[in-house]
């Protein structure tokens, strides 16, 4: 499969994968999910979360997608016949869900930063109707999402090396900087220190099973992972590659870009008095009445921030958009332009009732959930193919990996490029995790989460 292309080196891997984990996720949710969740103590649930099984799922992933050279679909069917392939084919799934609704919100994204760069945003009275008028506005939601999309897949058409790593390489850089830069300035406001108290100092009776489930759910969205994003990455890097130490650098990297903007947002929320739990719209509603607050400064402060939530939203949307395409270039021999311009073009088209839904039509605004209950169609799709389907990707991964795959052999495609890792600590870890404590704990998260979200039953 010498056309197939791969990733040129390590560090390009690396850069790509880090890319699609940071993203909105990061920067939007994270905070938003840590202020609704008690701060320190979401911190404190998250980190374990990361470490015990986003870590491993993560590993997992990638050496299924290495060790076949496939796409989803094509790397659980190699392994494990058709009924594993429906686990490939639930990601593929996931994915093209995931992106329809997760297209809008770097839509938004968008518009913001044209806000911020023209000043208009700077005159807004009421950000919190601003935000409202803004997500039920039609017009500019088309308009901007569409372009979004547009620009995701000029980059994914130029496949793995040209499109992808590059831009990645050039993206992940820019967005450090402007993240450092971006909290020295929040941390010389008065008041920031309360914030960085709220977010770092845990208080213990914070925590409960919606914690526990928020943070799992966070996890697995901010590290790409249950949804074979790494399976497809993964099957692009070299035999040569240590994949312990690279998933283990992307989590690192990941796990740093959501603490740097809780640390970014925080002292900024504090510094107004304003309360943390803002949800969703925290990001576009609490900044920028900061932001045009501090006068003609915050204009570029502003400007900088929403270029950083495009860029990260962008090597994400890049990763989402490749699971699909990879897909059908492997499977069915299609040209990558010819999918990239077709999966484009349905998943904007499958995003548009979760666009709507903001707003603009009531029927989608207020979507029947559960009996008495209306959420939009927004939010049904981010509950299946996120906070449910994550979770659930990587249950049914570590249950291939330990029932049908054998840990054998996920040993010896991990011990490939890694001549230390047999019979080390790591090998160990990641045995007790996949076969043990993954699936006991997953599935049950599994089933708290659906109980809750969809039948408002709260076993705690
Ligand atoms: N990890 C990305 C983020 O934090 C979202 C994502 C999830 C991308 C799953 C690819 C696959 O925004």
């Amino acid at each position: 499969m010498a056309s197939r292309g791969g990733f040129s080196s390590r560090i390009g891997f690396i850069a790509a994968a880090a890319g699609s984990a940071v993203g909105l996720g990061n920067i939007w949710r994270f905070p938003y999910e840590a202020g609704e969740n008690g701060g320190g103590a979401f911190l404190l649930v998250y980190i374990l979360c990361i470490l015990l099984i986003g870590f491993p799922v993560m590993v997992g992933e990638i050496a299924i997608g290495r060790s076949t050279k496939r796409d989803a679909f094509g790397a659980y069917y190699v392994l494990g016949g058709w009924k594993w392939s429906l686990v490939g084919l639930w990601g593929i799934l996931s994915a093209i869900m995931f992106l329809s609704v997760y297209n809008v919100v770097a839509g938004w994204a968008f518009v913001y930063f044209i806000q911020s760069i023209d000043g208009s945003l700077l005159n807004i009275k009421n950000f919190g109707d601003h935000f409202s008028n803004q997500i039920s506005d039609v017009t500019d939601l088309f308009f901007y999402s569409m372009g979004f999309m547009v620009i995701t897949g000029l980059i994914v058409a130029g496949g793995i090396q040209k499109g992808i790593e590059k831009a990645a390489k050039i993206l992940m850089p820019a967005l450090f900087i402007l993240l450092i830069e971006l909290i020295l300035y929040s941390l010389t406001l008065d008041n920031a220190l309360v914030g960085v108290k709220y977010y770092l100092i845990p208080k213990f009776e914070d925590i409960n099973l919606k914690t526990i489930y928020s943070a799992l759910g966070q996890a697995f969205f901010s590290l790409s992972l249950g949804m074979a994003a790494l399976i497809t990455y993964g099957s692009y890097i070299s035999k040569k590659e240590n994949i312990v130490g690279a998933a283990a650098i992307v989590t690192a990297a990941d796990t740093a870009i959501a603490f740097l903007a809780g640390l970014l947002i925080f002292p900024l929320v504090f510094s107004q008095g304003v309360s943390p739990s803002e949800g969703p719209g925290l990001v576009f509603v609490v900044l920028p009445s900061i932001f045009a607050s501090m006068g003609t400064i915050g204009m570029y402060v502003g400007a900088a921030f929403f270029l950083l939530l495009c860029f990260a939203a962008l090597t994400s949307t890049i990763s989402l958009l490749e699971i699909p395409v990879t897909f059908l270039v492997d499977e069915k021999g299609y040209s990558r332009k010819k999918m990239v311009l077709f999966f484009s073009v349905l998943i904007f088209a499958v995003g548009i009732p979760s666009m709507l839904s903001q707003g603009a039509v009531d029927s989608l605004t207020s979507f029947a959930y559960y009996e008495g209950k209306t959420k939009a169609v927004f939010d049904v799709v981010f509950d299946i193919f996120s906070d449910i389907g994550l979770p659930l990707g990587g249950f049914l991964m570590s249950l291939f990996i330990s029932t049908h795959w054998k840990l054998t052999n996920f040993h010896t495609e991990l011990a490939v490029g890694n001549p230390r890792y047999p019979g080390s600590f790591v090998q160990k870890f990641l045995s007790f995790v996949i076969t043990f404590f993954a699936p006991l704990f997953l599935g049950i998260m599994f089933v708290t989460t659906v109980l809750h979200k969809f039948f408002g039953i709260t076993l705690i």
